[in-house]
């Protein structure tokens, strides 16, 4: 049983150019800095093979707690691969994952990619789409505990999100990685099948559902 302690406060302190001065006498916006509470002494539970499913407003505070996870555990000793650091290499997709040209197709079409086409093309050839799935494959390929994927599926069409969101929480549960996923659509929970679902608010606002 692991606990996290997701506490995040900003300091709302502007820099003031002539044009913010302008702005805030315009608008009469005060530029004494204030505290920016984000996450208030939230405590969260996530244990080795859970799959975590954060989503909420757009600057509610996703990308923060995702953070926040990611460089405790990482204090903990557990190993990270985030989906957003990975760089991609300029050979063709089949050589990109796997040891065997099997586990590479297998890896691939887990990821949502089973075009033969796509698989003789280089990164810089493909798709924003294509290239994310791409990522998705090299992520499920690290020999890490913990993968992070903020913006989960948030530039695939909502069919192929929901395939891929299945698919790789599939392949996290069987290799027992913990798999936390940011996102602002909420259609892909039924795929993921979260153990914990964080729904974050404006302020410090949060809601926790925890799978029975
Ligand atoms: N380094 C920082 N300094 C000050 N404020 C910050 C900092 N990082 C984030 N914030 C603020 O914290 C809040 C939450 O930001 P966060 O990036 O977590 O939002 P998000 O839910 O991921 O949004 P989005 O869906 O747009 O990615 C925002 O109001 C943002 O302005
Ligand atoms: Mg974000």
């Amino acid at each position: 049983m692991t606990k996290y302690l997701i506490d995040v406060r900003f300091s709302s302190s502007v820099e003031r150019t002539p044009r913010v001065l302008e702005v805030a006498e315009g608008f009469g916006l005060g530029l004494t800095a204030k505290e920016f509470v984000v996450f208030d002494n939230l405590e969260l539970e996530v244990n080795q093979g859970d799959v975590v499913f954060v989503t909420g407003q757009s600057g509610s505070g996703k990308s923060v707690v995702l953070r926040e996870l990611s460089r405790q555990m990482t204090g903990q000793g557990l190993v990270i691969a985030d989906l957003n650091k990975i760089d991609l290499p300029e050979k063709p997709v089949i050589e990109i994952v796997g040891k065997t040209i099997t586990q590479a197709a297998d890896l691939l079409s887990k990821a949502g990619i089973s075009d033969a086409w796509i698989y003789i093309r280089k990164p810089s050839e493909l798709s924003d789409g294509q290239r994310y799935r791409l990522k998705l494959a090299m992520l499920m390929d690290m020999p890490a505990d913990v993968w992070i994927a903020d913006e989960f599926g948030a530039v695939l069409d909502r069919v192929t999100a929901k395939c891929v969101a299945f698919n790789v929480q599939k392949v996290a549960r069987a290799m027992g990685k913990t798999l936390i996923v940011a996102t602002t659509h909420t259609d892909l929970k039924n795929e993921l099948g979260p153990s914990l679902t964080i729904t974050k608010r404006f302020r410090q606002r949060v809601e926790l559902e925890i799978a029975p």
